[in-house]
């Protein structure tokens, strides 16, 4: 089976000269259903790999209508679903109402990141003038996959299976004016789904948690000082981790109207650790160094501790854009390029008798979207995965594997030419160890003008992929992935079992 499942005519002109718009960022236009039937396979598919590996990607559609940022295009799905050795390929464009509306018009109707004061009318996001792109993260909850923007909107639901458009989701999407910033949490022990947002208004910053079922149980105000760009939320058992942190815009050029991002190295970052369900009176918090955190690898508490495992960096703003006189593209990639920014794995722990933070550097290897295996989310792991960024660009040139129990580390490089995805953590079909499991990517090579879905064996990354399934066509590239094994596809499970040291249930 190779079906072509819809043909999207793009508008971008052939002159636009975005660097995020060509080559390895070259938005697709053709939505495929593929198996492995009709796609080339080297090596052969693991059986006991089961469930869906699915990576977001901006992907936009029409020429746009002010500077292009890599984080404005269209939400597209790419999945690759497994079951017995055999593996589906699909991809769809998240139909947002957004999305929707540019493609009646046939041209953009809302401004980028770059450039919201050009907005003509009203949308999304924090700052309430971009499309809802639902194109950076995805993760899969109560059974529906869920897309959405960094900066909050609605949450798209797709079939985790077809990718099937479902809408926004009914239940409690609707119920959020401030809509669901990405990087949701979710504990696969207990269904529950730990989210914020953080409007531009007070109290700043929200709260929520939506349970197994799919209904919004808990949702609160969370009064920070003043308007803030977090990006990520910690998770452990009882507790979530929520980021105050000293990367905001200059408060008075903001009273005028104008966003300006500005690293405030002079003030503490502050971590706010609440109970699952707590409010902001219940709200612990802690100071660190100043710094800014896109990604958490994980968090669990250790005795009296929390702890967060996440990349750390000392100066986001190594990169000033609004100072240098470099062309758009040097300026993006600059500010996107994390050895400018200096990601690395860090270690923060939070004392909860004596308020106390402890921090240390756990590598210093610039890296950057750590992950973990999802039923260890929240609770004690052993094993994280970051990856590896090329010098001066946004592609991701190898993965490394992090035994924080040993302090052996082991990385592999994709080659010449070859970059991956977030990569995901696919428990194998009774595994019975953390890294039990295998690790899975889209990669793009550009020498060769292919996409393939590689499969890693988490035990040994260095052998390369077990598996390589080649796609109909190179794909862009893109932002978050998600796995989701097949005991979630149709529901959170009803209790999981939490041993010590990481559960194993099957
Ligand atoms: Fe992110």
């Amino acid at each position: 089976m190779l079906e072509i499942h819809a043909v999207t005519t793009l508008t971008i002109t052939a002159d636009n000269k975005n660097a995020y718009l060509k080559g390895l960022f070259k938005p697709n236009a053709v939505e495929y259903n593929a198996n492995t039937e009709s796609l080339k396979v080297i090596g052969e598919i693991p059986v006991d790999l089961n469930g869906v590996y699915v990576r977001n990607t901006h992907n936009q559609i029409h020429e746009p209508m002010s500077q292009y940022h890599p984080f404005d295009g269209d939400g597209m799905l790419h999945s690759a679903y497994f079951k017995d050795g055999k593996m589906e390929y699909r991809n769809r464009f998240v139909e947002t109402t957004g999305l929707l509306a540019e493609k009646a018009a046939g041209k953009s109707l809302w401004p980028g990141l770059l450039e919201p004061g050009m907005a003509a009318r009203r949308g999304w996001g924090a700052i309430g003038a971009m499309k809802d792109n639902a194109g950076t993260d995805v993760i899969c909850h109560a059974g529906k996959l869920l897309a959405v923007m960094s900066q909050g909107s609605e949450p798209w639901r797709l079939d985790p299976i077809t990718l099937e458009n479902l809408g926004p989701d009914k239940n409690w999407a609707k119920l959020l004016k401030d809509g669901v910033a990405g990087e949701f949490k979710v504990d696969e022990h207990t269904g529950d789904m730990m989210f914020m947002n953080y409007p531009e208004t007070p109290p700043y910053m929200n709260y929520g948690v939506v349970d197994k079922h799919n209904n919004l149980v808990h949702y609160v105000p969370i009064e920070l000082p003043g308007a803030r760009w977090p990006h990520d939320i910690g998770m452990t058992e009882n507790y979530c981790i929520l980021h105050d942190l000293p990367f905001f815009n200059e408060e008075k050029l903001f009273k005028k109207g104008i966003r300006k991002l500005k690293f405030h190295d002079d003030i503490a970052s502050r971590f706010g650790i609440i109970p699952r369900f707590g409010t902001s009176a219940d709200v612990q918090w802690f100071e660190a160094t100043p710094c800014f955190i896109l990604h958490l690898a994980n968090c669990y508490e250790d005795c009296d501790e929390v702890v967060m495992d996440g990349c750390i960096s000392l100066n986001p703003l190594m990169a000033d854009i609004a100072g240098d006189t470099r062309d758009m593209n040097e300026k993006i990639s600059a500010h996107l390029d994390k050895h400018n920014t200096q990601t690395r794995l860090h270690r923060w722990r939070f004392n909860l008798i004596t308020g106390e933070t402890h921090e240390e550097f756990l590598d210093q290897e610039v890296i950057e979207f750590p992950v973990c295996r999802g039923d260890y989310k929240g609770y004690k792991y052993r094993y994280a995965y970051a990856s590896l960024f090329k010098k001066g660009e946004w592609l991701m040139e190898g993965f490394k594997k992090y035994d924080l129990e040993t302090g052996v580390h082991t990385k592999y490089m994709y080659g010449p030419g070859r970059y991956g995805s977030e990569l995901s953590v696919a428990k194998r079909t009774n595994s019975t160890s953390e890294d039990d499991a295998y690790l899975l990517t889209f990669i793009q090579d550009i020498n060769n003008d292919t996409s393939e879905c590689a499969i890693f064996d988490a035990k040994n990354i260095l052998q390369g992929p077990i598996a390589r399934v080649m796609l109909p066509e190179r794909i862009s590239s893109g932002t978050h992935a998600c796995w989701v094994d097949e005991y979630r596809l149709y529901g959170e499970k009803q209790t999981l079992d939490v041993n010590q040291g990481g559960p194993e249930h099957d």
